[in-house]
């Protein structure tokens, strides 16, 4: 609720700050519609951290004790990356249809990682995504917050390797 008519800003020019946005939009800024809000922040960036819990306080008029309290309150919801890097891969239609069924399939397989989880070293954690905003570089995955799209299968698994060795 924009009490009056104006919005915070997105925290970053980050597309998936648009993604959170039209969650809240969808349910017309009400606090009702928080914990929708925070399953987009969780399947955008993984977690929800402080900007995030700062941006849905301001743009739904919650105060941030609550939002914290939810997002504490439901185990789903993380504070954190899980591990040292994080892994978001898109699995929206476009992105799905264009190869990242294979690359997600990769990534579980090949690091022993599943979705929303962490390898036990804590060196992977693995998201999908719905949509995260980019389809025109579909298929999209997103490594620590770096877009890298129209990579598939061979491509994809190499630049995953070189970053995991970073
Ligand atoms: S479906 Fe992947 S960015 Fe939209």
């Amino acid at each position: 609720m924009i009490l009056d008519g104006r919005k915070p800003p997105l925290p970053s020019a980050d597309k998936r700050w648009r993604l959170v946005d039209a969650a809240m939009r969808r349910n017309g800024y009400r606090p009702q519609g928080l914990i929708e809000t925070l399953h987009a922040v969780q399947e955008a960036f993984g977690y929800v951290d402080d900007a995030a819990l700062r941006f849905v306080s301001q743009s739904l008029q919650v105060p941030p004790s609550q939002v914290l309290g939810v997002t504490t309150f439901y185990h789903q919801f993380k504070m954190k990356p899980q591990g040292r890097h994080t892994c978001v891969i898109c699995t929206g239609t476009a992105c799905y249809i264009k190869g990242n069924d294979r690359a997600l399939e990769h990534v579980q397989k090949t690091y022993g990682v599943s979705v929303g989880g962490t390898t036990p070293d804590k060196e992977l954690s693995l998201v999908a995504a719905r949509c995260v905003g980019a389809c025109g570089l579909a298929p999209v995955v997103i490594l620590d917050g770096v877009v890298v799209g129209k990579l598939v299968d061979e491509a994809v698994q190499a630049r995953i390797r070189e970053w995991l060795k970073t």
